[in-house]
């Protein structure tokens, strides 16, 4: 069998084999000796709608044959507007402008640089950090990696990235401030403030976050006062709230927007993803219409701008996404899956000695691994558990999206379960045992082999 790791492709493991992927239908991904896997993460909460969608497949057809591209600085396109348009219908209150892009770090580096401008538009010219928290990610170009707290990915660029503030994860598991629910008085949220005094709010522009945390520590997401503590705190001292729903956004909560559960409204909110379930690039940030009378007075131009953002090709397929979740009545069944793998997932693990926690919302749901349950004690990095876990579900026929880190950017092994929308409860159940036979192949006996 031919070997790819020394094959033309820069690939992004250089030291495993990958599989040779040939075709995918529904929520299964097949090899070219046919073996399937279960994609329970959609890639990276990407393939929302599964695939093979023929709707979509042709959506991209027509839409290559009509128009395939003209360049965002002088020409809009209908497929531009009316997604806008439909995003904007479904956003939480004043968000009300849609600024595309092709992808979620590029949708960062936007809604930071439109922080900046605006404010200098406004006339406060020292606001210019960007705070962000520990245990985060924002992407990987570098002023996205900048404002990313999962450490373990900054290295080894750290020298190439502007420092920025960051603040204490949320994490009732692992409380930053020793706490319990019941004590629990938002420490991780008055963070922000005690930062903002520290920093000077004169210099700061914007706060970002995660409203429910993906890859660097997935399922992770704080009680709903405590959105609104951070947007009083951000009103006060002028500092623009950046929701990240480039992995929770596009329905995957069960609502449009993450932030929609927690009835507070971010000024903005960055999205990829989802936004096009897989069948082609794109991403979003949006906005407050406020933002384009604040530019409109000064530079009369946003100064930013990439090649591919918003073209028509990826917004024609967006438009149709929103219709068919919308059609299919996928948020109901993103509530309804979420809850039954939510639930079958702690039912089967609730005793297991290295299931240290399993939480998350709609369809994106964590997993921590643990070397000893009631300690919370991590395995030792050098196990690379996450990695032999997620091979072990591999070999069982089902891809989870591994991570690890979370705790100090090495230690803390996870994996991501986001699978598409259209999941029913037969493949929930195939989740949950792959798994289960994943767990028992690498750690009989709940010690690591
Ligand atoms: C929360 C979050 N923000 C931003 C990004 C960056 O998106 P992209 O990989 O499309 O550049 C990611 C990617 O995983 C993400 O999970």
């Amino acid at each position: 069998m031919r070997s790819y790791l020394d094959s033309a492709v820069f690939l992004r493991d250089l030291g495993r084999e990958p599989i040779l992927i040939d075709r995918a239908e529904g929520v299964y991904l097949f090899d070219r000796s046919g073996k399937r896997y279960l994609d329970a993460a959609s890639g990276a909460a990407v393939t929302s709608l599964g695939h093979g969608n023929l709707e979509l497949a042709e959506v991209l057809f027509e839409q290559a044959r009509r128009l395939n591209y003209a360049h965002p600085s002088k020409f809009v396109t209908s497929e531009v507007v009316e997604l806008a348009e439909k995003m904007v219908a479904r956003a939480p209150k004043g968000l009300t402008r849609v600024l595309f892009t092709s992808g979620g770090s590029e949708a960062t580096e936007a809604a930071v640089k439109l922080a900046r401008q605006v404010h200098v538009a406004r006339g406060e010219t020292s606001k210019n950090k960007v705070i962000t928290r520990r245990s985060s990610y924002h992407g990987a170009t570098l002023g996205a990696l900048a404002l990313s707290g999962q450490m373990g990915r900054r290295q080894p660029f750290v020298p190439m990235l502007m420092p920025q503030p960051m603040i204490a994860p949320t994490s009732c598991y692992r409380c930053p401030f020793g706490k319990e629910p019941r004590s629990c008085a938002l420490e991780c949220a008055e963070d922000l403030e005690t930062t903002l005094m520290s920093e000077g709010p004169e210099n700061v522009a914007a706060f970002i976050a995660e409203p429910i945390v993906g890859s660097s520590s997935p399922g992770r997401h704080p009680p709903d006062e405590y959105w609104r503590r951070i947007r009083e705190i951000c009103d006060r001292y002028r500092i623009l709230l950046i929701a990240d729903e480039v992995m929770s956004g596009n329905g995957r909560s069960g609502k449009w927007w993450a932030m929609q559960h927690t009835g507070v409204s971010p000024d903005m909110i960055t999205t990829a993803k989802g936004i096009v379930a897989g069948y082609t690039p794109l991403g979003a940030v949006l906005v407050k219409g406020e933002f384009v009378e604040d530019l409109r007075k000064t530079d009369e131009s946003f100064r930013h701008g990439h090649t591919y953002s918003g073209n028509p090709l990826s917004c024609a397929v967006g438009s149709r996404v929103i219709d068919i979740i919308e059609r299919e009545g996928l948020l109901d069944n993103v509530c309804r899956m979420g809850e039954l793998l939510l639930r079958r997932l702690r039912e089967t693990f609730c005793d297991h000695p290295n299931v240290g926690v399993i939480r998350g919302r709609g369809l994106l749901l964590g997993v921590e691994l643990v070397a000893d349950r009631a300690s919370k004690q991590p395995f030792p990095a050098k196990l690379d558990i996450r990695s032999r876990f997620s091979h072990a579900c591999l070999d069982q026929g089902l891809y989870l999206y591994q991570g690890g880190g979370h705790i100090d950017g090495t230690n803390g092994d996870h994996a991501m379960l986001a699978p598409p929308f259209i999941i029913d409860e037969t493949s929930v159940e195939e989740i949950v045992v792959a798994m289960q036979i994943a767990l028992g192949e690498i750690l009989p006996g709940g010690v690591p082999a």
